[in-house]
């Protein structure tokens, strides 16, 4: 069976084809993953524009579905479900992609699937990779969120940790905006960071206590915190700049302060995803979301999962990133289970994930 994916919940409008196979060691083939990315248009800004994003998704969609569709080499007849995501994300971006699904879903006669969009990044690793040994602990780290999720029980999540302030994506994008290196950071502060010294700088520590104020009856032991880095970050760029007179630092600085940047965040990154890989007793080690692109990450997080010898898993690029492969994934998963979206499914900005 052919499943058609469609994900518009930020800047990325995409759509997917996913075939069900026989297989039972690896039951999801990839026939088509299709994204139009928004970057350009927001770059200008700084960052992603709701009102703008939106537009651009209505756009976007019927050529991405199109594209989708041709490259997967099947027509609507051979569309048999469709899953879509209904958050979290901008509400008017995720409005543009629930219309249209549902629109398609009901002229078709088709059953439609409705997709939360972390479930997406963890099934991810599925659709790459085909089962993994569970229990599986695996961190979610994109522009929004930073999560670790338990898995026990495929297409099931526990969530272990989480960011208390900023995402690890958005503290790179925070950071590269205050050394004027443009929008999404991640990639530039990646590769700048190859070139530039980890050890120049030492960032004060991050005292996280076991007890979130905002939620005491959690267990916060595997929580992150950015800001405090970030705050860190800008602390030190201004005093660089009144020391020597110049908003544009020199460029072998700006290389460390990024090097710098990512030992700390791949360091805090590894520590909690490698604690709790420990207490859980995990037999695979997942990693996704835009930010398991880093280089630095997947290599530290290689190095101690071959030490522990717990395998570890990142998807390629192209899945790692906003996709609708992956939403297809997590919507093969709802199909599984006979979770069908109801008619009047609506767009939910912070839809929890259980
Ligand atoms: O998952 P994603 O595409 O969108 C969200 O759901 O947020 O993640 C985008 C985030 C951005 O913050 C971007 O700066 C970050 O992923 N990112 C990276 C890298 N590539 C993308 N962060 C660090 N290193 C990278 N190579
Ligand atoms: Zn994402």
């Amino acid at each position: 069976m052919h499943l058609l994916a469609i994900e518009s919940s930020c800047d990325e409008t995409a759509a997917a084809v996913v075939e069900r196979v026989s297989d039972e060691a690896r039951p999801w083939v990839l026939r088509s993953n299709v994204v139009a990315s928004q970057t350009a248009i927001h770059r200008e800004w700084g960052g992603v524009v709701p009102e703008l994003a939106s537009r651009q998704h209505v756009r976007d969609i019927p050529g991405v579905v199109r594209e989708a569709m041709a490259q997967a080499a099947i027509g609507w007849p051979q569309v048999d479900a469709l899953a879509v995501t209904q958050g979290p994300g901008l509400v008017g971006s995720l409005l543009v992609g629930i219309a249209f699904a549902k629109s398609a879903a009901w002229a078709l006669g088709r059953p439609l699937f409705a997709v939360h969009h972390l479930a997406g990044h963890i099934e991810s690793l599925w659709l790459e990779h085909g089962r993994l040994a569970l229990p599986a602990v695996v961190l979610v780290v994109s522009g929004g969120h930073t999560n670790l999720y338990l898995v026990a029980r495929d297409g099931e999540y526990q969530l272990l940790g989480r960011t208390r302030d900023d995402a690890a994506g958005e503290a790179y994008d925070k950071v590269a905006k205050l050394l004027g290196l443009g929008y999404p950071g991640g990639p530039v502060i990646d590769r700048l960071a190859a070139e530039g010294d980890p050890l120049a700088i030492r960032w004060p520590g991050t005292r996280l206590t076991n007890r979130d104020r905002n939620a005491p009856e959690r267990d916060g032991r595997f929580d992150f915190s950015f800001s405090g880095l970030k705050t860190a970050v800008l602390r030190h760029v201004r005093l660089r700049q009144e020391a020597l007179g110049t908003a544009r630092l020199p460029d072998h600085e700006v290389r460390d302060i990024a090097a710098s940047f990512q030992r700390r965040v791949v360091e805090t990154l590894t520590d909690r995803l490698f604690l709790a890989a420990r207490w859980t007793g995990a037999r695979s080690i997942g990693i996704a979301g835009g930010v398991s692109a880093n280089r630095q990450l997947r290599e530290a997080a290689q190095a101690r999962g071959a030490a522990l010898e717990v395998p570890v898993y990142v998807p390629r690029l192209a899945l790692s990133t906003d996709n609708a492969a992956m939403i297809a994934a997590a919507g093969l998963r709802q199909f599984e289970r006979g979770r069908l979206a109801p008619a009047d499914l609506n767009a939910s900005a912070s839809l929890a994930l259980v």
